[in-house]
């Protein structure tokens, strides 16, 4: 086979096959194929597509590039969950440790972020002591006894698809619903969970900013998924302003200890109670929506599901009087509560520009090597369609440099105002399976 003629294949828009598609993945991996010459075929894909039967192929080809998890010696049905990620997501925190009050294995594997606020991971870390590089042996044993575990990726997972993600990240072809759909999937796919429930954002603050488009992305991963005997649901959930209050590492793990004490933010709250209810109904642990919510509704009343939370952090090494007493988690040495200069019904909350302003604070990495500030960040106190006077307390900075007039004046850009009442976008738009 000549990767030459691949390439001039999907440049005529010719479906790839089965051996076509696993000799680009192969060649990939033992770097026996070009850089320019995979830059070629990305784009070609970006620019003419796959269907279903290729983007299954092409995402177990790379989910085969590597170690794949096997987790069949825990007992029952592991599930998974994935976003494709927003500002102040701290969903795993606190609907794992839900799910696992209602009986659930949640065997979660994690990644940090890049670009705007910290990844699960970095929220994690911001709890001393607490490990995210367990042995996949000390990682089974955890989902077994406890129901949770959240880690980052052990072994050696997926190499083909970091080789092409940073190719991609290079050549313009990152927006490509197939090579999104399979880059993420690989990844679900060989940590070894038997149901992946996928949070698919959309809005301005999200990878796909219409919900045509998260819901293309999020039907091209359900039927790779599916076409791997895996039960794969999505959801669509609004990303056009934060989830729940907090931007920033420590203030969200406080949030997310919050909800799980059923004292969260509405939004952030139903989220995660719509996601418990999936993945309870994925695994069986309930036979529809309605026993789901008890469930979970009596997991969070009964302290079970902050149990969970607490346990999880002993068992990796965590600080866990910081998880009783959240004043002990990292505090920023200062706080600034910035006032509204408008009247009005709050139009739109610019989240991505304020993921860029908790990033600038110390919130988030801009490069790979910067460290994470984990006390800093942003507590806001106003959602889209609130009115608020001149003078309302919009948010409350916790920053450990003074603010410059240049971030205050960035911030203050990320709201707009109406004078007519802005309807509420609800948190979950639909649910596909
Ligand atoms: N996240 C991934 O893991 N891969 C992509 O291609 C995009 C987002």
């Amino acid at each position: 086979m000549r990767f030459l003629d691949i390439i001039e294949k999907k440049k005529n828009k010719e479906v790839l096959s089965d051996q076509e598609i696993q000799f680009f993945i192969d060649g990939v991996t033992d770097e026996s194929i070009p850089d320019y010459q995979i830059s070629a075929l990305l784009m070609a894909i970006r620019l003419n597509g796959m269907d279903e039967h290729e983007t299954a192929k092409l995402a177990e080809a790379m989910m085969h590039s590597g170690d794949v998890i096997d987790l069949s010696d825990i007992e029952g049905i592991k599930s998974d969950k994935h976003s494709t990620g927003g500002v102040g997501d701290k969903t795993s925190l606190a609907l794992g440790a839900m799910v696992a009050a209602c009986g659930l294995k949640l065997a979660k594997m994690s990644g940090r972020g890049l670009g705007h606020t910290g990844g699960t991971l970095d929220k994690l870390e911001s709890i001393e002591g607490f490990n995210i590089a367990l042995s996949e042996e000390e990682f089974k044993k955890q989902v077994s006894e406890i129901g949770l575990a959240i880690i980052g990726q052990t072994g050696d997972l997926v190499p083909a698809d970091k080789k092409l993600y940073a190719l991609r990240d290079v050549t313009g072809t990152v927006d490509s619903i197939p090579l999104i759909a399979s880059s993420i999937m690989s990844k679900k796919l060989a940590s070894g969970s038997d149901t992946i429930l996928l949070d698919v954002k959309y809005g301005e603050g999200a990878f796909m900013h219409t919900v045509e488009d998260a819901k293309k992305l999020a039907r091209a991963m359900i039927s790779i998924g599916k076409k791997l005997g895996k039960n794969t649901m999505a959801m669509i959930t609004d990303m056009n302003q934060p989830l729940g209050n907090t931007i920033g590492n420590a203030l969200e793990v406080k949030e997310a200890i919050e909800t799980v004490k059923g004292e969260g933010p509405k939004d952030f709250t139903e989220l995660c109670l719509t996601a418990g209810e999936i993945m309870l109904m994925q695994a069986n642990k309930a036979s529809n929506k309605k026993e789901a919510r008890a469930m979970l509704e009596e997991a969070i009343k009964s302290g079970k599901a902050y149990e969970k939370l607490e346990k999880m952090v002993i068992y990796q090494g965590g600080n866990v009087e910081q998880i009783r007493n959240t004043d002990l988690l990292p505090q920023a040495k200062y706080k600034t509560d910035l006032e509204s200069k408008e009247e009005g019904y709050i139009e739109n909350i610019h989240s991505m520009g304020l993921g860029i302003a908790a990033m600038k604070l110390g919130a988030g990495r801009e490069k790979k090597e910067d460290e994470i500030n984990y006390g800093v960040g942003l507590k806001m106190n106003a959602k889209k369609g609130d009115y608020v006077k001149k003078g309302h307390i919009l948010c409350r900075v916790y920053h450990d440099e003074p603010l410059s007039d240049e971030w205050i004046e960035d911030f203050y850009k990320t709201f707009t105002y109406k004078d007519q009442k802005v309807d509420p976008i609800p948190i979950v738009e639909e649910i596909l399976d």
